[in-house]
């Protein structure tokens, strides 16, 4: 065993800090026998706030029309080959109707950063949603906006706000966006959004293109100084009509040990297996619970448009029916024994207004 490693582990869990070269010492020795001692800790940690619980969001996608033109995502304004499709307002009420009575007691609005969707628009959605059901948290992720959009959503009802940073380290950013897209613009977002009294969701692909250990090492320390309420990550996965066509695809392992170095950084935080975990392994979301992870989000979006919304190859989940994910989720969570509770599922001491 590498008792470096391994002392470096025993240090973040009492510590809940190391240092820049630690973290790359680390991320550069990951061995199954390291990643599980790692897991183990971040499994008792978990366990310790959040019990057996995985909480559970439903996730609707709500268009998948984009201005911005990210170079590693499936439904960038350049890709001519997606067929784009906008649900009304309607259609999201009925999905959030449909998700509350299957247990859901908070929702994921996503989408592309579609002009249509004005502040207003979203605003009254909101509005609507929170006239619906007054115990569900709202959770908003339609990128980046101005502090009075931000602050109007919030007055309207939302709760949440997840905007992946999708990397810590500024050079690393302009090589996977446009020119036209600002680093210091996105985490300005997410500090405003923090300081709005959002829970906030940060997050990072592990293994794009150009992504290094030390980029890692970047996005753990990043943990530690801003501390998102929430933090999703997940495999980069390639995309064939990106300028990504033909880079190499994330690994399920170095996004598991990275899950339980967050686990051990931020203890309460909340952490979801993600779906492009699932996508990378047959069992992706079973190992990210068992790598520290506590939040699940499976797809509430209509059937019908679901596999327009393809971020990155092979999605899983495209053709079930939200009652279905639903359901092989409790299935899935019960075999490693876990429970898929009817829960907001707030961060552990987080205050609620
Ligand atoms: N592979 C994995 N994740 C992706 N995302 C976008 N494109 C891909 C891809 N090809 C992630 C980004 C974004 C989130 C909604 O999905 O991190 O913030
Ligand atoms: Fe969708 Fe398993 S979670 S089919």
């Amino acid at each position: 065993m590498d008792q470096r490693g391994k002392a470096y582990i025993d240090q973040l869990e009492r510590e809940h800090h190391l240092a820049f070269d630690e973290y790359v010492y680390l991320l550069k020795n990951r061995s199954d026998e390291l990643a599980e001692y790692a897991a183990k800790k971040a499994v008792a940690v978990r366990q310790h706030f959040y019990g057996n619980a995985v909480y559970t969001r439903g996730l609707i996608e709500f268009t998948n029309i984009c201005k911005n033109n990210c170079l590693y995502c499936g439904i960038r304004r350049g890709n001519a080959t997606v067929e784009r499709y906008r649900l009304s307002e309607d259609e999201i009420l009925q999905s959030t109707e449909e998700g509350y009575q299957l247990g859901f007691r908070t929702f994921v609005l996503q989408g592309g950063e579609d002009p249509y969707y004005t502040d207003d628009r979203i605003c009254s959605l909101v509005r609507k949603i929170r006239e619906q059901h007054r115990d569900v948290a709202i959770t908003l992720s339609i990128g980046e906006k101005e502090r009075e959009s931000y602050q109007a959503f919030f007055d309207a009802g939302a709760n949440r706000y997840l905007l992946r940073h999708e990397t810590a380290n500024e050079d690393l950013y302009r090589k996977l966006h446009p020119e036209e897209m600002s680093w210091k613009h996105r985490m300005d977002c997410l500090r405003t959004l923090k300081e709005i009294g959002y829970q906030v969701g940060a997050g990072f692909m592990v293994e794009p293109p150009y992504q290094k250990v030390e980029d890692l090492a970047m996005e753990l320390q990043f943990i530690e100084d801003f501390k998102p309420d929430m933090c999703g990550i997940g495999p980069y996965i390639v995309h064939h009509e990106t300028p990504f066509r033909g880079e190499k695809s994330g690994t399920v392992e170095m996004t598991c040990f990275l899950l339980s170095l967050i686990r051990l950084i931020y203890p309460e935080i909340l952490l979801p297996a993600t779906t492009a975990l699932g996508t990378m392994h047959p069992r992706g979301r079973e190992l990210g619970i068992e790598s520290g992870a506590n939040v699940v989000m499976p797809n509430l979006t209509p059937v019908g448009v679901r596999k327009q919304y393809e971020l990155y190859e092979n999605k899983i989940c495209t053709g079930e029916e939200s009652a279905q994910c639903r359901g092989c989720l409790d299935q899935r969570m019960k075999s490693i024994g876990y429970e898929l509770v009817i829960d907001r599922g707030d961060r552990f001491g987080w205050n609620r207004r």
